[in-house]
This record gives structure tokens, sequence and C-alpha cells, in this order.
């Protein structure tokens, strides 16, 4: 009889006591979580005596690549833009975009359009990067660059970059648009923002700087070149690849729910093991 009652007891306490345990282990958890983030967030205040993260422009090219890149823009860009890129009626005037508005049009595939009536959208480029930045000198030939565009393609070096910054600057800049996740999203006025997962560190910043289509432009007034880099890195690292530290990705629906998750399946094995137990005692 003591023993039946024994057996009973160590049947309801030992799956309770495992339910508080589980629960009580999820708090902490969340709670040192918590803590660590922003703990990192704060660091990433008082790092300032850290090298700078750079960007140099390009602005200087060779006369044989202005001529290379006046011959690929006589066949494949003039038609529209005109012999020295003044503007037709058929496309804009390209004097004075300076070359990091050529070069992202162009890498991005958006440029040469197939006709005047289709959209300029992403798609695998035409030209090599090599020609890209002929076609880029090109048209950097035939005007100084207006002081509303940057004069340079920039070549971002991301080694310094502070990624717990970049992902601030992120939020407050650009994930309206882009989403949080980077995936892309319809805005309001039809236009669409597009991924950000297939863009480069040399895209990144000329999309910033250059502000194509219904985007807006950050000049260095809105975000420092320091601050470009951030977000750069930012972007082209845990954007592009992000990581799933609590193991499998449950399709990102979010710490909270994959938590809620883990503890439910944990929980169930653990009531099963106490059930198992209870049954031999
Ligand atoms: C079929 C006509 C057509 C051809 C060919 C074409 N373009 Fe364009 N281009 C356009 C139109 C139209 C726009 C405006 C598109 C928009 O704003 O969405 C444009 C926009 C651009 C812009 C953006 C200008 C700005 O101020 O934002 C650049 C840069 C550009 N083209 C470069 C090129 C280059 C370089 C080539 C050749 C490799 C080329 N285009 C070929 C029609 C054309
Ligand atoms: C108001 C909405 C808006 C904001 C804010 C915005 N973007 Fe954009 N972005 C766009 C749109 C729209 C396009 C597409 C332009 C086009 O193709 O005509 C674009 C294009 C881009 C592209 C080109 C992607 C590719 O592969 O061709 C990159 C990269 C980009 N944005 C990065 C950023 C970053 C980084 C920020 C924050 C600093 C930002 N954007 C802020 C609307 C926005």
């Amino acid at each position: 009889m003591s023993s039946m009652r024994g057996k009973l007891r160590l049947r309801y306490l030992l799956p309770a006591g495992v339910v508080v345990a589980v629960a009580l282990g999820g708090i902490l958890m969340t709670v040192t979580a918590g803590a660590s983030a922003s703990r990192a967030a704060d660091g990433a205040q008082t790092v300032a005596d850290l090298p700078a993260p750079s960007i140099h422009y390009v602005r200087k090219f060779t006369s044989s690549q202005v001529h290379e890149g006046e011959v690929l823009f006589e066949q494949t860009c003039s038609a529209c833009h005109g012999p020295q890129a003044a503007g037709t009626a058929l496309a804009p005037d390209l004097q004075g975009v300076g070359p990091a508005t050529v070069d992202f049009w162009v890498s991005t595939g958006r440029m040469p359009l197939a006709s005047s009536a289709a959209e300029a959208t992403i798609k695998p480029s035409r030209f090599s990067a090599k020609q890209t930045l002929a076609i880029a000198a090109f048209v950097a030939s035939l005007a100084p660059t207006s002081p509303n565009y940057p004069d340079g393609v920039p070549v971002v070096d991301t080694k310094n970059a502070n990624l717990a910054l970049g992902d601030r600057l992120f939020v407050l800049n650009c994930a309206a648009c882009h989403t949080i996740t980077g995936a892309g999203d319809a805005l309001a006025n039809g236009a669409y923002a597009p991924t950000l997962h297939l863009a480069t560190t040399t895209q990144v910043a000329e999309a910033i700087r250059t502000g194509p289509g219904e985007m807006p432009v950050f000049g260095p007034g809105e975000l420092s070149n320091k601050q470009v880099a951030d977000i750069v890195a930012y972007v082209t690292g845990p954007i592009q690849h992000p990581e799933n530290p609590g193991g499998i990705g449950l399709g990102g629906v979010g710490p909270v729910a994959e938590g809620l998750v883990a503890l439910l399946v944990g929980v169930g094995a653990l009531m099963l093991v106490a059930f198992w137990l209870g049954e031999r005692a």
C-alpha cells in the first residue's frame, strides 16, 4: 500500500519538478542572453579608438579605360542616352552623375535596358567588372561629377567595421523599406525596395551614396564614411549570411517562438522519462 502511494507521488511530483526546472532554466537563459546583447550594444559606443573602417573612392582612370568604355557605350548605351550621354527623349542625361552611379546601374544589371518601356531591375550583368569600370570611366570623362554624387567608385574595407553600430544604423535608416532581414518589400507608392542579399560591398555603398530610383540619397552629412562602412559590413555579413546560434533554424520565426518549441519538445521528452521512471519504481 505504501509502495503504491510512493509510486503515485513519484509519478506526479517528478514531471511537475521537471516542468518547473525547465521553465526556470528558460527564464534564466532569456535574462542572460538579453544582458549580453545589451552589453554588446554598450561596448559599441566605447570603441571609438579603433582604426576607422575605410572607404576610398576610385576616381582616376587611364585613357585606355576611357577608350574601352567609349566603344562599349557606343555599342550598348548611346542609342538611348545619346553618344555624349547627354540624354534623349528615351533616357536621362548621364553627364555629372559620376562613375559610382554608372557602375551601380550597370553592375547590378539594371542597365542596359532592353527597351525604353522596360523596368530597370536587378539582372545578371552583361559586362565584366573591368568593362563596367571602363564604361563608368568614359561617362565620368565627359563632365565633372556633380556635388550631389560621390566623386568616384567606392571601395569599402570592412576589416575594422563595427557590426553592432552597423546593425543599429541599418535598423534606423534602411529596415523601414528593405525590412529587418533585408528581404525587401513593396513600398506605399508602388515602388519596390529589393532584396539586399545580392549586393556586393561596393554596390551597397553606391546605393547609399547615390540613392537609385525611389531610394533616398544618404550623403556625407547624414552618414559618415565610417558609418557607411559599418552598414556595408552588417549588410554583407549578418544580413546576407544569417546564423542560427540556437541550433536548427525553424524558418526564422524568432527567438521567443523557437524557444517555446524547444521548451515543449524538451518538457515532453522529460515527462516521458519521468513517467517511465515512475512506472518502474
Ligand atoms: C533602351 C534604352 C536604354 C539603354 C539601351 C540604356 N539605358 Fe540607361 N536608362 C534608360 C532609362 C529609361 C533610364 C531611367 C530609368 C529609371 O529611372 O528607372 C536609364 C537610367 C540610367 C542610369 C541612371 C541615371 C540616374 O540619374 O539615376 C544610368 C547610370 C544609366 N541608365 C546608364 C546606362 C548605361 C551605362 C547603358 C549602357 C550599358 C545604358 N544606360 C543603356 C534607358 C536606357
Ligand atoms: C524609402 C525607402 C528606402 C530606404 C530608406 C532605403 N532604401 Fe535602399 N532601395 C530602395 C529602393 C526603392 C531601391 C531600388 C531602386 C531602383 O532599383 O530603382 C533600393 C535599392 C537598394 C540597393 C540595391 C540592391 C541591388 O542589389 O541592386 C541597396 C544595396 C540598398 N537599397 C541598400 C540600402 C541601405 C543600406 C539603406 C539604408 C542606409 C537603404 N537602402 C535605404 C528603397 C529604400
